[in-house]
């Protein structure tokens, strides 16, 4: 796929990331077998890297000085790593408090100029097309084609992992709404070249208080979107006025997928099983998984199909939510009233607070017996 000349690549050797199995969540939802692919396996621990390496490649080689981008963590933190391996300036934009730690230490350590603005990820947006507009400064949003010709490349990827044999879902989350379409032009043109038959179906998930397309297919059938105040603790996802909203919908209508919405309290309990099976993600990744058992009870996902589900950020990338979570305190009282039984013994099987001891042999060994015996657990 040349865009610029090979020697003009700008890349830290991203792509390539692994496809999971995850026997014990498939098992759980009574399905045969389900994978993750896991684009937090890149180097800036996102899938952000692919599109990075293809568009700060056509930055630079248009003579750019300085790239920017509005974020809401991940797309910053890849934009400064690529720009600085290319020895570029870089701009971020990002909401003020609203973004994960990690993601922020990233753009300061690869020398970004990180401005956090007093509004949300939609007033970063606004704010920066009026700069670029003023700046002879090249804009990296997800509106960036190049960007999306990178953020194809797992489907490719996908395939030859599946021996060429397409899965039936993908399923993705959704924020800003470009990587749904992103994916879905990568199997379309592995379609138009003969080299798979069918496409899977691209199923969005968003987070219930940050749920602009899910609304709208619902009220209108994604004729027209209404922007929404997103409030969600999946803060890469917490988006209200997605900018590829008409993209995604065009991604469901053509590959036949579906859009849900998942509550706080699933995608937490969601985060903790992909943590237990060894994998780990960040919580806006998790609601795939949230957002799966929902298409499996409905119906739309079916035992002896085969689901991948795109995991788009690495779990160190927000290790505070992980903690509270172990810790029982990031969920309140009031969201989990509503848990099921089910989600409550989940719950309780998942938690496991770290647990503060003298240095004595005896007490480990006592910590050890009571996590076998289960009564340790938080
Ligand atoms: N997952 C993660 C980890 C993300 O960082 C994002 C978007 C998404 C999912 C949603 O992807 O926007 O293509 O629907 N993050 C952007 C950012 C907005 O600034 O890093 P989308």
């Amino acid at each position: 796929m040349p865009i610029v000349s090979e020697e003009r690549v700008v890349t830290l050797r991203e792509g390539n990331t692994p496809l999971y199995e995850m026997p014990r969540t498939a098992a759980a939802l009574g399905l045969n077998w389900l994978l993750a692919k896991h684009q937090g396996m890149n180097p800036t621990g996102s899938f952000k890297d692919t599109g990075m390496t293809a568009a700060l490649s056509v930055a630079v080689a248009s003579g750019f000085e300085w790239v920017a981008c509005a974020s809401t963590g991940n797309t910053s933190a890849a934009m400064a790593a690529y720009a600085a391996r290319a020895g570029v300036r870089s701009l971020v934009l990002i909401p003020e408090g609203k973004i994960a730690w990690g993601k922020l230490s990233q753009a300061m350590d690869y020398g970004s100029t990180t401005l956090q603005l007093r509004t949300d990820f939609d007033g970063c947006v606004r704010v920066l097309s009026e700069v670029v507009q003023r700046a002879p400064v090249y804009l990296l949003n997800s509106v960036n084609p190049y960007r999306l010709e990178g953020q194809k490349t797992p489907a490719f990827e996908i395939l030859e992992q599946c021996d060429w044999q397409p899965p039936h879902h993908v399923i993705v989350p959704g924020g800003n709404l470009a990587n749904c379409s992103a994916l879905g032009k990568g199997f379309a043109e592995m379609m138009h070249l003969g080299l798979i038959h069918r496409a899977p179906k691209i199923s969005v998930i968003q987070a219930e208080g940050a749920n602009p397309l899910y609304r709208s297919l619902q009220s209108n059938g994604g004729v027209s979107l209404e922007p929404v105040v997103a409030k969600t603790r999946a803060s890469a996802i917490q988006i209200g006025s997605p900018a590829s909203w008409k993209k995604a919908v065009r991604t469901l209508a053509w590959t036949g997928g579906w859009c849900e919405q998942v509550s706080e309290r699933e995608i937490a309990l969601a985060k903790a099983e992909i943590g237990a099976e060894g994998i780990g993600c960040e919580p806006a990744s998790a609601v795939t998984l949230a957002g799966l058992k929902k298409l499996v009870a409905n119906g739309r996902v079916g035992k002896e199909e085969t689901a991948v589900l795109l995991l788009t950020g690495h779990t160190l990338k927000d290790s505070e939510y992980t903690i509270k979570y172990h810790l029982g305190e990031l969920l309140s009282d009031a969201e989990m009233e509503g848990a099921s039984a089910a989600e409550l013994a989940e719950n309780a099987r998942l938690r496991r607070a770290p647990v503060v001891l003298d240095a004595d042999v005896d007490a480990v060994l006592r910590a050890i017996d009571s996590q076998a015996s289960g009564s340790g657990r938080a």
